[in-house]
């Protein structure tokens, strides 16, 4: 199994749901690289790979899954942060960066799991030594409880347009500048936070709708919800900026 020589970053965690699930957790699928069907308040395990762009694509031309043994991630020094979230809770997963470079390590991730029904999001741009970008939103698309899709949700950078010392690149993602950060001269904890969402359907059918209360909360950030981050990811801009 190619994950099991995969170095893991420990630095990953999910660090606030917005409800507490007292349900059971019926999933025994613990690894990202392994095909299941979940149902609302199961666990749900995925990973994020870090790795240049290149590097996710066969041939230049075909993105495969990262657990795919052609890409060969492990070998090129790629990353790994696994996640298991509950199904349909609005959470909120972190990786700590004050000992993880994303630039230093491709500067972009890819959000997988599956095997023989392989799913992967498009890779996203997360930091060179000029920018880096701190908050995403991805979406886990599930169809009869087998996950069919992931995507990157932008907002077209409206959560910084107010924030002078926040540059929007590519009119998408709000990024701020890596000379900023903790280690690298600045002061900012540049932690990522990724707001996640699930959309489609479980194995019994039942619709997932974590989605549809992103989608309204988004013009407030879900980061004022977790009052246990508020010294550090969010308010820190504030008092920064
Ligand atoms: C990251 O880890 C450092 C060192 O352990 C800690 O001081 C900092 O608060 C952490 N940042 C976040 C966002 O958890
Ligand atoms: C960093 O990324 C930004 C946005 O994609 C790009 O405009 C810039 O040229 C890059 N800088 C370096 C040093 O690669």
């Amino acid at each position: 199994m190619a994950m099991a020589i995969w170095p893991i970053l420990m630095v990953a965690m999910v660090v606030a749901a917005a409800a507490v699930s007292d349900a059971a957790d019926t999933n025994g699928v613990h690894q990202p690289c392994a095909d299941t069907k979940i149902q609302r308040s199961d666990g749900f395990t995925f990973g994020i790979a870090f790795s240049s762009k290149n590097n996710f694509y066969n041939d230049q031309s075909h993105q495969l899954s990262p657990c795919d043994r052609r890409l060969s991630l492990s070998s090129l020094g790629s990353q790994l942060a696994l996640f298991r979230p509950r199904v349909d809770e609005i959470s909120l997963l972190s990786i700590n960066t004050s000992t993880f470079f994303p630039d230093l390590n491709g500067g972009y991730m890819v959000a997988f799991a599956g095997r023989k029904y392989a799913a992967r999001s498009l890779p996203a741009f997360v930091a060179n030594s000029t920018y880096t970008v701190t908050s995403f939103t991805l979406v886990l698309e599930f169809q009869k409880g087998r996950l069919q899709n992931l995507y990157w949700k932008r907002d077209g950078c409206a959560s910084c347009s107010s924030k002078s010392n926040f540059v929007c690149l590519n009119k998408q993602d709000c990024a701020i500048r890596t000379s900023s950060c903790k280690n690298r001269g600045g002061s900012v904890d540049c932690s990522l936070g990724i707001q996640l969402a699930f959309s489609g359907t479980d194995k019994h059918l039942m619709a997932l709708n974590s989605w549809y209360e992103v989608e309204n909360l988004r013009q407030y950030s879900l980061y004022g919800l977790y009052s246990n981050l508020k010294n550090s990811l969010t308010s820190q801009y504030n008092n920064f900026f």
